[in-house]
C-alpha cells in the first residue's frame, strides 16, 4: 500500500506496562520491560502500540488515578527510559500511543492537594468542582445533586476541613477537574504538548466527553437501571456542548505536527456519539465498543449480532465520514477468549481475533489476547480493582484482564524473577507464546498470519464493507471490496460444519486463508466449512 497510515491502516497494540514485563524483579512490569519486547512487537506486525498510564499513581485506580501527568511513575522507569522506548520504538516503524487521563487527578496530584487545603480561590480551589451541601436532613438529601459514580455511590465526596463537597465521576480518590476554569485547560492542554515534544504520535483520551459538566450541576433524570450508575439519563455530566470547541482546540495543537492522533474514550458510547466527535477538526476516531459492553455486560456473540452490530457502524460511521475503531478487548473488560471459549479451545477466539483483523476500522489489540490469554477467577480477598470491591459478586472488577502476560512456561511465565503484583493464570505452563510459537496452528500464529496477510491486501484494511447472506443460519459472511479486488469473509460460528450457499460465494473462488484442519471435498455447489471455521476466499 503506497498511502499506508498508520492509525487507520495498522494494528495498534495495547500494553497494560504493569503486567507486560518485570526487569529488575520487583513485580512490576516496566517501561525498559517493554523497549525490550519491541522485536516481539516488531515480528507481530503492529504499527503503533497504547500504553496505559505509567505515571506516578497512588493507584486507587491502578494508574487512572494520575498525580503528576508529565513524569514517569519511578517504579515503572523515568523519563530517560520512556526516551529510549520511543527512539527504539520508532527505530522499529513502531509508533507510540499515550493514554491521557485528563478528566480527574488523583486526590494525591499536588493540584488537589492544594484545592482541597482552602476555600479561598487562589489556591486552585476553582481547579474542582466544590459544592455547599443542599438543606436537608438525610445524609443523601444533602449531597449537592443526584449524579451517581460510575465506580460506586454517589459522585460526591465530603471534605471536612473545607466542608464542601468535591465531584468524582469515579473512585473518591479520582476528583474531577473543573474544565470551565481556564487555567485548568491551559495546564491540560500543556500536558499534550508536553509528551508530543517528546515525540509521542497520539493519544488515547481516557473518558474525554466527561470532561465538561452541566454550568449548573443539575440533577440527571432518572431511569430503570441494574447499578445506581445506570439509574441514571446521562444527560448533564457527559457528553456538554463545550466539548466540541476543546477538541477543535486539540486537534489544532496535534495538526501542529505530521501524523498525531487521538482517540477519544467514549463513557457510555454509542456508534453515533463516538461517530459525531470525530472529524477533520475533531478527534480522528472514537471508540464505540460494540462488541465489548460495557463492563462486557449485555454484549451478545453469534452470527446474527455481529451482523447486526457491523451493519449499524458501517451505516453510522460510513454517514459521517469517520473511520471505526474496533476492540475486542482492554484493560477494563473480561477477555474475548474468556467470553467465548470453553477451557482451552481456541477455536472462538480465532473468530474474534478474525473480526477484529477483518472488520472494516482500526483494530485495538490487547495485549495478551494475541495467545488466548483467560482471565483471572480471584477470591473476593483477592479483588484489588474499586469496580470489583464494590459490585461482587456480581461484576467481579477488572483485576481478571489485568494479569502478566504469559511469555513463557517457566514458573512466573518469564514476566518477572520475582514476586508478581497480580498471580500469573494457572494456565500459563501451557499456554505461553513460547509454547504457542511452536504450534502451527496457535492462536499466535493464526494472529501474526492474519496481521500479515492484512499488510498484504488492501481490500481488508481499506475495502467497502458489506455483509452479505451466508445460506447457513450459524455463518456470518462480508466481502471487503476495492477495484479490482473483492475478498470473502467466512465465519463458522457454531461447533458443527456448515454449508455456504454459491450466490455468497459469488466469483469468490481463491483460498487466501483458512483455518481448516481437514481435507476440503471438491466444492460442489457451495463450501463446506469446518466447526469455528474462519475462511478468507480472494475474487475479482
Ligand atoms: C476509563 C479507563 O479505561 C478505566 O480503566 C478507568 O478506571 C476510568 N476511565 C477512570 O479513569
Ligand atoms: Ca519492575
Amino acid at each position: 500500500m503506497t498511502d499506508f497510515l498508520w492509525w487507520r491502516d495498522g494494528v495498534i497494540y495495547q500494553i497494560y506496562p504493569r503486567s507486560f514485563l518485570d526487569t529488575n524483579g520487583d513485580g512490576l512490569g516496566d517501561l525498559p520491560g517493554i523497549t525490550a519486547r519491541l522485536d516481539y512487537l516488531a515480528d507481530l506486525g503492529v504499527a503503533a502500540i497504547w500504553l496505559s498510564p505509567f505515571y506516578p499513581s497512588p493507584d486507587k485506580d491502578f494508574g487512572y488515578d494520575v498525580a503528576d501527568h508529565c513524569a514517569v511513575d519511578p517504579r515503572y522507569g523515568t523519563l530517560a527510559d520512556f526516551d529510549a522506548l520511543v527512539q527504539q520504538a520508532h527505530a522499529r516503524g513502531i509508533r507510540v500511543v499515550l493514554d491521557l487521563v485528563l478528566n480527574h487527578t488523583s486526590d494525591q496530584h499536588p493540584w488537589f492537594q492544594e484545592a482541597r487545603s482552602s476555600r479561598d480561590p487562589s489556591a486552585k480551589r476553582d481547579w474542582y468542582l466544590w459544592r455547599d451541601p443542599r438543606p436537608g436532613r438525610s445524609a443523601s438529601s444533602r449531597l449537592p445533586n443526584n449524579w451517581m459514580s460510575m465506580f460506586s455511590g454517589a459522585a460526591w465526596g465530603w471534605e471536612p476541613a473545607t466542608g464542601q463537597y468535591y465531584l468524582h465521576l469515579f473512585a473518591p480518590e479520582q476528583p474531577d477537574l473543573n474544565w470551565r476554569n481556564p487555567a485548568v485547560r491551559q495546564a491540560q492542554l500543556d500536558v499534550v504538548r508536553f509528551w508530543l515534544r517528546r515525540d509521542v504520535d497520539g493519544f488515547r483520551l481516557d473518558v474525554f466527553n466527561a470532561y465538561f459538566k452541566d454550568e449548573t450541576l443539575r440533577d440527571n433524570p432518572t431511569q430503570f437501571g441494574l447499578a445506581p450508575v445506570l439509574r441514571r439519563k446521562h444527560v448533564y455530566d457527559i457528553d456538554q456542548p463545550e466539548m466540541i470547541p476543546l477538541l477543535n482546540e486539540l486537534r489544532g495543537i496535534l495538526d501542529g505536527y505530521p501524523e498525531r492522533y487521538a482517540v477519544g474514550e467514549t463513557s457510555f458510547a454509542t456508534v453515533e456519539k463516538a461517530a459525531a466527535y470525530c472529524g477533520p477538526d475533531r478527534l480522528h476516531a472514537a471508540f464505540s465498543f460494540e462488541f465489548t459492553g460495557l463492563a462486557g455486560l449485555g454484549v451478545g456473540w453469534g452470527p446474527r449480532y455481529i451482523a447486526r452490530k457491523i451493519q449499524e457502524r458501517e451505516r453510522v460511521f460510513g454517514a459521517a465520514g469517520v473511520w471505526p475503531t474496533t476492540v475486542m478487548g482492554n484493560h477494563d473488560v473480561p477477555r474475548p477468549a474468556t467470553r467465548y471459549c470453553r477451557g482451552e479451545d481456541d477455536a472462538p477466539a480465532k473468530l474474534a481475533m478474525a473480526l477484529l483483523l477483518t472488520l472494516r476500522g482500526t483494530p485495538f489489540l490487547y495485549y495478551g489476547d494475541e495467545i488466548g490469554m483467560r482471565d483471572l477467577n480471584l477470591r473476593r480477598d483477592q479483588i484489588m480493582d474499586p469496580v470489583g470491591k464494590a459490585y461482587w459478586p456480581f461484576l467481579k472488577g477488572r483485576d481478571g484482564c489485568r494479569s502478566p502476560m504469559q511469555w513463557d512456561g517457566t514458573p512466573q511465565a518469564g514476566f518477572t524473577t520475582g514476586r508478581p503484583w497480580l498471580r500469573v493464570h494457572g494456565n500459563a505452563t501451557q499456554r505461553n507464546l513460547a509454547a504457542q510459537r511452536q504450534d502451527p496452528s496457535s492462536l499466535f500464529n493464526f494472529t501474526r498470519d492474519l496481521i500479515a496477510l492484512r499488510k498484504q491486501t488492501p481490500a481488508l484494511i481499506r475495502g467497502a464493507l458489506a455483509v452479505t447472506p451466508s445460506g447457513s443460519p450459524q455463518v456470518l459472511a462480508f466481502t471487503r471490496t476495492l477495484p479490482g479486488q473483492r475478498i470473502l469473509v467466512a465465519l463458522n460460528f457454531a461447533r458443527r460444519p456448515a454449508r455456504i450457499s454459491p450466490a455468497t460465494l459469488g466469483g469468490s473462488s481463491e483460498l487466501l486463508y483458512s483455518t481448516r484442519r481437514s481435507q476440503r471435498p471438491e466444492p460442489r455447489g457451495g463450501l463446506e466449512l469446518d466447526p469455528h471455521e474462519v475462511c478468507l476466499l480472494l475474487g475479482n
